[in-house]
């Protein structure tokens, strides 16, 4: 730790400069824009207060700084343990997510799913009285929350949130109490739809989409510290997507109106190849991420 670091003449930009200069060499830190980011999370996350308030009065908080909880944070950090996992909350459309180990920390490309959903929501409550909508393999909830947060007449529509996971059912019931919405969203631990009874109208699904070979090339922080079962799709990444488009075209009915899926990179052929296979009376299209990659497939019935 900087000896440099001492009380009376600490500056907000020392600190910045200092936490800076140990995040730069952890290999998912690609730049200076990233090392600065995590730096202003982990110092907010250091004084418990936004980084707004450190930037107008730092001599306010000052007093408060605990060099020994930094160099551990910071441990911890260079060690390959995820910010989100250090802080304990990851922020995810508008929402400040609990997650910790044995969670996936939701991606913001994951958000596309839900301007997505918003928009079939939308379409279909001019039409349909009572709408099911699913979140299957929903993690910390983000995708399930943040559309109960962000939809109108709410008390027209069913949310439900599947995991086959403790942990993660752990953290989504968490995250659910958070935003009060108990009475709203009904969690099943399940594998897949196996037990989920009712007909859905919209269906969202992140589930892992990783080929099992690629598992070693992960990022390390990624590998080591997130749950291989939110990570591992098998075969090519894609047999539990295949697993959960065969169950969905044994209830296919012509009110199922929307499977929206999060996809990996370059796998858009063969999602075409199997959802001819498996929803032949669909319409298939995709939606680009902002690196311009195919990364959710919306699966649309025909009628
Ligand atoms: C890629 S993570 C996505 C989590 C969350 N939806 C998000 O976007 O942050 C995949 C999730 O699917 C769950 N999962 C994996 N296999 C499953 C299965 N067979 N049935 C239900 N959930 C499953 C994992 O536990 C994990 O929470």
């Amino acid at each position: 730790m900087d000896k440099n670091l001492h009380m009376h003449e600490l500056t907000l930009n020392k600190l910045m400069e200092h936490t800076i200069s140990h995040l730069v060499i952890i290999e998912s830190i690609e730049n200076e824009t990233d090392a600065y980011l995590e730096a202003e999370v982990i110092l907010s996350y250091l004084f418990q207060t936004e980084f707004i308030n450190l930037r107008v009065d730092f001599k306010k908080y000052r007093h408060a700084f605990d060099k020994e909880k930094l160099n551990r944070i910071l441990i911890r950090r260079i060690s390959g343990e995820p910010l989100a996992y250090i802080t304990s909350v990851k922020h995810f459309y508008d929402l400040i997510l609990s997650v910790g180990h044995g969670v996936l920390v939701p991606r913001s490309e994951t958000e596309l799913l839900v301007d997505e959903g918003i928009n079939q929501i939308n379409i279909l409550k001019k039409t349909k009285e009572e709408i099911n909508v699913v979140d299957v393999g929903t993690g910390s909830g983000a995708i399930i929350i943040s559309i109960a947060k962000n939809i109108t007449n709410v008390e027209k529509i069913n949310l439900f949130a599947i995991d086959n996971s403790k942990h993660a059912i752990k953290y989504c019931k968490e995250n659910i109490k958070k935003y009060a919405l108990e009475d709203k969203i009904t969690v099943i631990h399940s594998d897949l739809l196996t037990k989920f009874h009712v007909t859905p109208h919209i269906i969202f699904a992140n589930l892992p989409y990783i080929d099992e070979d690629d598992m070693f090339s992960l990022q390390k922080e990624i590998r080591n510290a997130e749950p291989s079962n939110a990570l591992n799709g098998g075969k090519n990444g894609l047999a539990i997507i295949i697993k959960l488009l065969k169950q969905l075209s044994g209830i296919l009915n012509p009110k199922m109106i929307a499977i929206i899926l999060e996809i990996g990179i370059n796998q858009d052929d063969q999602i075409k190849r199997i959802v001819k296979e498996y929803i032949p009376n669909s319409n298939l299209s995709f939606i680009n991420d902002y690196q311009g990659i195919k990364r959710v497939a919306v699966i649309k019935n025909k009628n």
